[in-house]
């Protein structure tokens, strides 16, 4: 942990990656972050299933992109803590060869990148530390590790949520997209306020969250969420509750996933 990362920890609001590791089980959280949590979880009961769904998604997808579509490059923005089945973890199981770049603001996040980087030997995973917004900024860094000019599998899990302005989202997600090749591939959980997926329990919560927590959450459409696709091919089953994502029999969760190939 570098003296400026720890400076940059904020112990006294709740923090989205560390209520995040909360809910998923971690321990890598504080009192601030577990009393927001509990608060959430009061008014939405089902938000620890929305992230365990989402990582499933997670591991269902990078498992097909690697394991079945020959996927070896990915870039994964707004990473999270580590947990159970990391991507470099899931990827390296079907690929030891698999190059994974991780991407986060978080400077709690910065401080345990370390077990984030335990590539397989074959393999390669860095990190680095910035913000989304910043697209062309992390595909210049990304290069160094990952030859752009081979399919990349672009992934934004549970992080557009976190970036209120839809029209920068787009710029976002197009500048990435552009920034690799025909091959490559589009990956994206975002929770919604949908009711046919259960969403309407999330509109207090999130209220309550952004009240009181950082950084402020918005949750988008069917429509809004299919949109950030325009120009790929969707994977099926399209966009789904990302528990249903390759799982019809699951329950949905007001979390949409889905996966894009750019033709
Ligand atoms: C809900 S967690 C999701 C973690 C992981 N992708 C998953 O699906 O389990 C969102 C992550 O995005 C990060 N994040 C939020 N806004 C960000 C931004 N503007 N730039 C980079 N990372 C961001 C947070 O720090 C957090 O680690």
């Amino acid at each position: 942990m570098t003296t400026d990362s720890t400076a940059r920890i904020r112990t006294d609001i709740a923090h989205n990656a560390r209520v995040w590791n909360y809910w998923l089980g971690g321990k890598d959280n504080y009192q601030v972050d577990r009393a927001v949590g509990d608060q959430v979880t009061a008014m939405f009961p089902g938000i620890g299933e929305v992230a365990r769904a989402d990582r499933a998604f997670l591991g269902r997808a990078v498992s097909h992109l690697v394991g079945d579509a020959g996927v070896r490059q990915l870039l994964d923005i707004g990473t999270g803590l580590p947990t159970g089945e990391n991507t470099h973890e899931v990827a390296q199981r079907h690929a030891p060869d698999a190059r994974i770049v991780y991407v986060d603001n978080d400077p709690i996040v910065l401080a345990h990148a370390h077990a984030l980087l335990t590539s397989s030997p074959g393999g390669v995973t860095t990190y680095i530390d910035q913000d989304a917004r910043n697209a062309r900024e992390i595909l210049d860094a990304a290069a160094e590790t990952l030859d752009l000019t081979r399919p990349v599998a672009v992934m934004l899990l549970g992080i557009l949520n976190f970036i209120p302005d839809t029209d920068e989202t787009h710029r976002i997600v197009r500048t990435l997209m552009d920034g690799v090749p025909s091959g490559s591939y589009l990956v994206l959980t975002h929770p919604t306020l949908d009711a046919d997926v259960g969403g309407a329990g999330n509109q207090a919560a999130m209220d309550f969250w952004n009240a009181n927590a950082t950084p402020p959450i918005t949750g988008r459409s069917r429509a809004e969420f299919l949109s950030y696709f325009d120009g790929l091919e969707l994977l099926d089953p399209g966009v789904e509750s990302c528990s249903r994502w390759r799982c019809p029999e699951e329950a949905p969760v007001p979390q949409f996933g889905a996966v894009g190939r750019k033709p």
